[in-house]
């Protein structure tokens, strides 16, 4: 697959996702990593061009964040073309000598006026007066030297140096309110020059293509017709590309699923239902559910709870790679999964994903390694399958097993989270917010505290619920429900024996991740 053209550096701005949304509608792949991941991923990666995001930080606050120092802007030859956005263009300008301030008379939030120089091809094709999204109290007071100002409201609204190498933007074009700003990205990508190469039937054949090549080396290598192995969770990734291989592979295609004890309510017979929707015929479910809690529950730790979780899962794939004569296994494994288990030679683990590394007998082979989830749901979109599957909210390889936290799994907490996870769920349906959310967690904290119940004193459980929005899941946004929502799940919640309390949790991601654990 090819390699990404833009890095977005996130700088915390609310729009950066949207940057990347914006670039994938203009046909081209782009990687958001936090500062601090920039360099190791520029040691192995070439991107066409840099793109710095906005933050809610001022380039004076002791803690704010810098540029990375592969970016070395001091230096003539910089590689990168870069365009800053807001803070991004900020952080440009005072680490080369500009001056930014805090001004009373001209910050701006909302829409603006801005007045531009369109012979610059930044602005090329675009009418000289605008309107714009503006969200910034700091504010770019004075250039550093070699730049010039190509944008103007009641301050400086854009720079350049030079050779237009290096680039601000002190509004918002991510932001639809931006009336020209998806021409200004789609120029900005032709100053880069790059390529589209989002395109979902191409991403389509380059997957079956590498399926194909390494099937046929194998079948050449050996003589004999080879069977592939895909672990199948009946989830948007691992469906999506079961249908994708079907075409390629046909009866040669053994799709395996594991009945791990930590499926949600009416998991398995979904998982079937997708699965059959992919055209796979060679489905086999595998129940290991004993296995799984016997294990599982001998730690309470996350990682340790992951890493047992992981090992049961290589033994079953490993005993069916045997069963099957398979010469190499795929899996459904995304980006963010292999960034996240620090596999991705930029990023520090910060958890242990089951699938991820597993250094199986054969070959193990991850084709949507490059995507993000937003890009599969294109592809299942591609491929026909219905909305139930491309719509369909992730949820992790580990299952319920990463929603009891801090007390030991056990068959009777399983089935506590289970049935607690179905009674949200259906509440939020019922409210028809579901579309509002990208994840919902359920999870069992086992702390335990003070209730009243029939008027005795009850010392139980609590439960947390979870709901974020997001688009990559590399970074999102507590959920807020509706105070009658908030309601009715904590009513239904503490009606179970056991659960004394309902925590309610909006911590966005960075610094909380999706699940507890
Ligand atoms: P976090 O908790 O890291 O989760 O913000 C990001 C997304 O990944 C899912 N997740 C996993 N999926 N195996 C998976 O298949 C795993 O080990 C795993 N851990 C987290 C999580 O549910 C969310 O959608």
């Amino acid at each position: 697959m090819n390699n990404i053209q833009i890095l977005i550096i996130d700088y915390g701005s609310q729009y950066t996702l949207i940057i990347g949304r914006i670039l994938r509608e203009l046909g081209v792949r782009s990687i958001i990593l936090p500062p601090k991941k920039v360099d190791k991923w520029l040691a192995s990666n070439t991107p066409k061009a840099i793109i710095l995001s906005g933050s809610n930080y001022s380039v004076h606050n002791e803690d704010a964040p810098d540029l990375p120092s592969s970016l070395d802007i001091s230096v003539k030859e910089n590689k990168y073309l870069i365009l800053g956005i807001c803070y991004g263009m900020q952080l440009l300008a005072y680490k080369m000598g500009g001056e930014v301030e805090r001004p009373l008379s001209n910050r701006e939030y909302g829409p603006a006026e801005v007045t531009l120089d369109t012979k610059h091809p930044l602005f090329k094709g675009i009418p000289e007066k605008t309107e714009v999204w503006a969200s910034h109290g700091d504010t770019v007071v004075s250039l550093p030297v070699g730049f010039s100002p190509i944008a103007s409201s009641s301050g400086i609204s854009a720079m350049t140096d030079k050779e237009n190498h290096i680039m601000g933007i002190q509004f918002h074009p991510e932001v639809t309110d931006t009336k020209e700003g998806k021409k200004i990205l789609q120029n900005f990508l032709d100053l880069a020059s790059c390529v589209k190469d989002w395109s979902a039937t191409d991403l389509i054949f380059s997957i079956q293509n590498e399926v194909k090549e390494i099937l046929n080396n194998k079948t050449k290598e050996t003589g004999i017709v080879q069977n592939v192995i895909l672990g199948v969770s009946g989830g948007v990734d691992s469906t999506t590309l079961a249908s994708i291989l079907v075409p390629v592979l046909k009866e040669r295609l053994i799709c395996v699923a594991i009945d791990t004890g930590g499926l949600r309510e009416g998991e398995l017979e979904e998982l079937k239902i997708n699965v059959k929707s992919a055209g796979v015929e060679n489905l086999f479910i595998i129940d290991a559910k004993d296995e799984f809690i016997e294990n599982i529950s001998k730690t309470i730790d996350g990682e340790d709870k992951r890493g047992e979780f992981r090992n049961v899962y290589k033994r079953i794939f490993e005993e069916q790679i045997k069963k099957y004569n398979a010469s190499f296994i795929v899996q459904g494994t995304l980006a963010t999964d292999i960034i996240e288990s620090g596999k991705a030679g930029e990023s520090v683990m910060i958890k242990t994903h089951h699938n991820v590394g597993l250094s199986f007998e054969v070959e193990d082979l991850h084709p949507l390694r490059n995507l993000f989830k937003y890009e599969v749901r294109e592809l299942a979109r591609s491929m026909n399958l219905p909305s139930s599957i491309y719509e369909r909210n992730p949820f992790p390889g580990p299952g319920l097993y990463l929603r009891i936290v801090g007390t030991p799994v056990s068959l009777e907490r399983l089935e506590l989270v289970r049935q607690a996870d179905k009674t949200v769920a259906d509440i939020i349906k019922k409210y028809k917010t579901e579309k509002e959310i990208s994840q919902l967690v359920v999870a069992l904290l086992g702390v335990n505290s003070v209730g009243v119940k029939g008027d005795e004193r009850v010392y139980g459980y609590s439960l947390a619920v979870r709901a974020v929005q997001t688009v990559d899941f590399m970074t999102a946004k507590g959920y807020y429900f509706k105070e009658e929502i908030v309601n009715e799940i904590t009513n239904a919640l503490t009606k179970h024996k056991d659960i004394v309390r309902v925590f309610f949790d909006m911590t966005p991601k960075p610094p909380a991740t999706t699940e507890f654990e």
